[in-house]
């Protein structure tokens, strides 16, 4: 029997560094009865992503989660009441879910997620879903790779990471990735295929880079700004395109660790640029059908890290800061339908 209860994380106080079960407050509630269009949403995946902590701390593209609020997040869940004809009971969602088991919503914001595909419904919270979203546009369309040109990436064996390089080994690349182990190292060039991979925390990765990148570099995904930006740019070619996704290495920081290297844009004629998969959600279907017959091809492969413990979410979060998380990082909060 399952419980009617809603368990949820109401962000309790802005956090400085990283999060802890401090900056939370864990609650049951009693789930209310529906109105007219609305459906109840019970959630078994939650999406924990490096931008929550920037959400729980300051306005950004979103304005900041409020205290008091449920904490916000992406989530999967199943329709299991509802007064919403265009959800029908059983439609698996995905939507602002926000840390809760349940979510009572009128679907603004909410879409349905195929559940035929053959692909498992954790591919559309990672690859399928935001992840590869904005690895095939950050990459294709701010990168505007060529054959035979020469990328870099930052966090290379994370949730976009992993997808932004194997993009680019589509697009006829010299894919080189920064990854802070061994073992990461060795997934992305024995297992996903791609040219180089170089630890960033072994002493000479910097000679390790130049070595992977004799011809420079023409292409940069940003993921985590700081010292890796800073290699990166020390190897562009004139005409270089760096695409900044993210800069992980600033979201838990008081003050963001800067780039030294900047003035390299003037003298090589590139171009950095930001760009928020937000932008990108009205062209989703193009990304999500050539990454779908990609992995059934079995061109992108992907991994999920699928955690288990709702009452550790504010500490598990951190995997993504410490490196400890191997692939798009979920928290199960229900077991999903099969
Ligand atoms: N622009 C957009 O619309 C958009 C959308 C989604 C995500 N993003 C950004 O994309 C980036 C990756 O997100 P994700 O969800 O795919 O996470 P992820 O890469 O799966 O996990 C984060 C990884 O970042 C690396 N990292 C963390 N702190 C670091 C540091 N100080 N120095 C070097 N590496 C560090 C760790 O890998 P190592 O073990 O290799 O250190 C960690 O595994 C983030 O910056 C995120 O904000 C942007």
């Amino acid at each position: 029997m399952k419980s009617e209860l809603n368990r949820q994380w109401i962000l309790a106080k802005r956090p400085e560094g990283l999060f802890s079960e401090d900056h939370f407050t864990y609650q049951e509630a009693i789930i209310r009865p529906l109105q007219d269009e609305q459906f109840l949403v019970e959630v078994f995946y939650l999406s924990l992503d490096p931008t929550q902590r920037m959400w729980a701390q300051t306005d950004t593209y979103l304005p900041a989660v409020k205290i008091g609020d449920v904490m916000r997040s992406l989530g999967m869940g199943v329709v299991t009441k509802s007064r919403n004809p265009a959800f029908r009971e059983g439609a698996i969602v995905q939507g602002m879910t926000g840390w809760q088991s349940h979510v009572i919503t009128d679907g603004r914001g909410f879409s349905q997620v195929p559940d035929n595909s053959g692909l498992p419904l954790a591919a559309y919270m990672g690859p399928l879903g935001m992840t590869g979203i904005t690895a095939y546009f950050g990459l294709l369309d701010i990168g505007r790779p060529s054959k035979g040109e020469t990328l870099i990436v930052s966090a290379a064996a994370g949730a976009v990471g992993s997808i932004a390089c194997q993009i680019g080994k589509i697009k006829g690349m010299n894919v080189v990735g920064l990854a802070g182990s061994d073992a990461k190292c060795n997934w992305l060039t024995k297992e996903l295929g791609i040219d180089a991979a170089v630890n960033y925390r072994d002493a000479n990765a910097w000679q390790q880079l130049q070595e992977a990148c004799p011809e420079g570099v023409d292409v940069v995904f940003e993921n985590v700004g700081g010292k890796m930006l800073d290699m990166a740019l020390g190897l562009i070619n004139v005409g270089a395109r760096v695409a900044l996704c993210g800069y992980i290495s600033g979201y838990a920081k008081e003050q963001n660790p800067g780039s030294h290297n900047l003035p390299m844009l003037i003298s090589k004629r590139a171009s950095i640029q930001g760009f928020l998969v937000l932008d990108y959600v009205h062209k989703s279907r193009d990304a999500i059908s050539d990454l779908g017959k990609w992995m059934m091809d079995g061109r992108v492969k992907y991994r999920m890290d699928i955690e288990t413990g709702f009452k550790d979410l504010p500490v598990t979060i951190n995997k993504l800061f410490s490196g400890e998380n191997n692939g798009k990082l979920l928290m199960q909060i229900n077991t999903p339908p099969e």
